[in-house]
């Protein structure tokens, strides 16, 4: 049996497909920022904790270092488009929803919004912020979660119904058993 080599700083395209999620967080004036991501993970069931890791110099991660929260929105097939304009680098303040054509609506528990096309929403106060690398890994504590209807089969995410749209890296993704690739 043979191996090749692949370069271990692209370990991350071993990792994959990831679910793809946009963070929604508030800076210190109530502007809303949204961006996608796809290095985030549950960390512990009881209590509940996720994490997610950011480039520093996001307006995400400035954000989180002001107001200490964060919303996951989980991303079905339907907006990938969207999804991959709200990764569009915007000036500080600008908010990537608007521009999406996402609707924000309020959260239960967080000043960031929730995003109404998504899935599901993991709402989340900041634990610690670690510098690991060249990524910032944000940890938080899932203080409201909510799900579409109708989306949870049997206590799991129905992903027949409900198509997630997984990171494959790049403009690579898959949904389903499907390959699609964002122009
Ligand atoms: C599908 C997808 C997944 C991404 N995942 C991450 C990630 O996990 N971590 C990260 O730092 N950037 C990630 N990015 C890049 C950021 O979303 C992008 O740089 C964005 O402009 C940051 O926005 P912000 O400055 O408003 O926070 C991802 C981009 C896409 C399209």
């Amino acid at each position: 049996m043979n191996f090749e080599d692949f370069p271990p700083e692209n370990a991350h395209r071993i990792l994959a497909p990831r679910p793809t999620v946009i963070i929604t967080t508030s800076g210190a004036q109530g502007e809303i920022n949204a961006a996608p991501f796809s290095f985030v993970m549950p960390v512990s069931m009881n209590p509940p904790i996720v994490a997610f890791a950011s480039a520093p110099s996001h307006d995400t991660n400035k954000n989180i270092e002001k107001t200490h929260e964060f919303v996951i929105n989980l991303i079905p097939s339907d907006i990938l488009s969207k999804m991959w304009i709200t990764g569009e680098k915007l000036p500080y303040g600008e908010n990537e929803l608007e521009k999406a054509g996402l609707t924000a609506i309020p959260s239960k528990a967080v000043s960031p919004p929730r995003i109404a096309e998504s899935i599901a929403h993991l709402e989340c106060e900041v634990l610690k912020v670690s510098e690991i690398g060249d990524h910032n890994l944000i940890t938080g504590y899932v203080t409201h979660a909510s799900v579409k209807d109708h989306c949870i089969k049997d206590g799991l995410l129905d992903v027949e119904k409900v198509k997630p749209v997984l990171h494959l890296g790049g403009t690579n993704f898959v949904i389903g058993d499907h390959l699609r690739r964002v122009e």
